[in-house]
């Protein structure tokens, strides 16, 4: 699909062609991320996740990939809370893409750009909690057997080659230089490979009442080494970063050394050499950026929230420069 979606043809399918459909009183949009499109299932308790309709930024894994990993980890004992599938549909023919329908998890996310009141307006023992509970989570993916769905195991060195042609494509040679200053080192290892969620900032999960109510989002996903991870959650324990939340800016946040710490408890592996991790981290980070800014440029994307692409862009070219020393 490539045009703007038909609300009253999605709901007039979804009513037509789903178990419970006619229980679906509206489609609502809940959030146009940088890739995949979400919609409220209205008067059924739902949510309706489909492919982007305008190009994205990213092109992570599909929504069927992304309902699988849904699957899989729902069908594990209780490790990470996960929305439950209640449909997927891999055929086309009945709202002109494949889609999932999942449960509708209760709670808030600690948003991005924006922080939300429900989290700035805590207390900083809630905030100690929150976030030690999200670094907690992302450590006990590292727990985990590789997920089917994921497939074929990634090196860390093949993912920040990955990047590395990302930068390359997005026109961006000093990504590109810090790269090949990353990869002329060997990547450490924490032990066997697990599932790498990809792209667990803290907007990725969802919180009831201080508690996680699910960790989502797995497009950026791959079976490999969990410091990926691990890297990635500590960017966002930088003061001076320049995407998302500033998180060391509230009270209450546990530090960068206490979140190392939380990971080795959850993970029940070693940190050790996760300063690898986190400038592939940043280089990822920028080469999305990077990639954004292009389309802006390009005239091929007018997302306001990428108006500021330039700048973040370049203070994470600098950043990954620091983190490499
Ligand atoms: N099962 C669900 N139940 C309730 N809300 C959900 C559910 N899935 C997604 N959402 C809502 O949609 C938001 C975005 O979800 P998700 O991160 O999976 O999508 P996204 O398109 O990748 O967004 P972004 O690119 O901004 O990260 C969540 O923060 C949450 O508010
Ligand atoms: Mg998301």
């Amino acid at each position: 699909m490539s045009a703007e979606r038909d609300i009253n043809a999605l709901l007039a399918g979804l009513r037509a062609g789903v178990p419970r459909g006619v229980e679906i009183t509206g489609v609502r949009p809940l959030t146009a991320g940088h890739s995949n499109e979400t919609y409220v299932l209205e008067g059924l308790d739902a949510i309706l996740r489909l492919p982007p309709s305008t190009p994205p930024v990213l092109q992570g894994h599909g929504v069927i990939t992304q309902g699988h990993v849904y699957q899989e980890l729902g069908a594990l004992p209780d490790i990470l809370p996960t929305p439950r599938i209640l449909h997927l549909e891999e055929d086309s023919g009945l709202l002109g893409d494949p889609f999932f329908i999942m449960e509708t998890v209760p709670g808030a996310a600690v948003t991005d750009y924006v922080l939300p009141e429900w989290f700035t307006e805590a207390t900083p023992d809630q905030r100690t909690s929150v976030s030690r509970q999200w670094v907690a989570a992302i450590g006990s993916i590292a727990r985990l057997q590789p997920l089917a769905a994921f497939g074929t195991p990634a090196t860390p060195e093949s993912d920040a080659r990955k990047w590395r042609s990302w930068a390359a494509n997005a026109d961006c040679p000093a990504l590109v230089a810090l790269y090949d200053r990353l990869l002329s080192r060997p990547a450490p290892r924490s032990g066997p490979v697990s599932p790498v969620h990809g792209d667990p900032k803290i907007a990725n999960l969802m919180w009831s009442d201080f508690r996680l109510s699910a960790v989502l989002d797995w497009e950026l996903g791959h079976n490999g080494e969990p410091l990926t991870d691990l890297g990635y959650v500590l960017y966002f324990f930088r003061p001076e970063i320049y995407f998302g939340v500033p998180l060391p800016s509230l009270s209450g946040i546990i530090s960068r050394d206490e979140a190392v710490k939380a990971w080795e408890a959850a993970s029940g592996r070693s940190a050790q050499g996760f300063e690898w991790y986190e400038a592939a981290a940043v280089g990822k980070i920028a080469a999305i950026v990077a990639r954004g800014y292009q389309m802006i440029v390009a005239g091929e994307s007018h997302d306001p929230k990428m108006a500021r692409w330039k700048e973040m862009l370049d203070a994470n070219i600098a950043l990954m420069d620091v983190v490499l020393g």
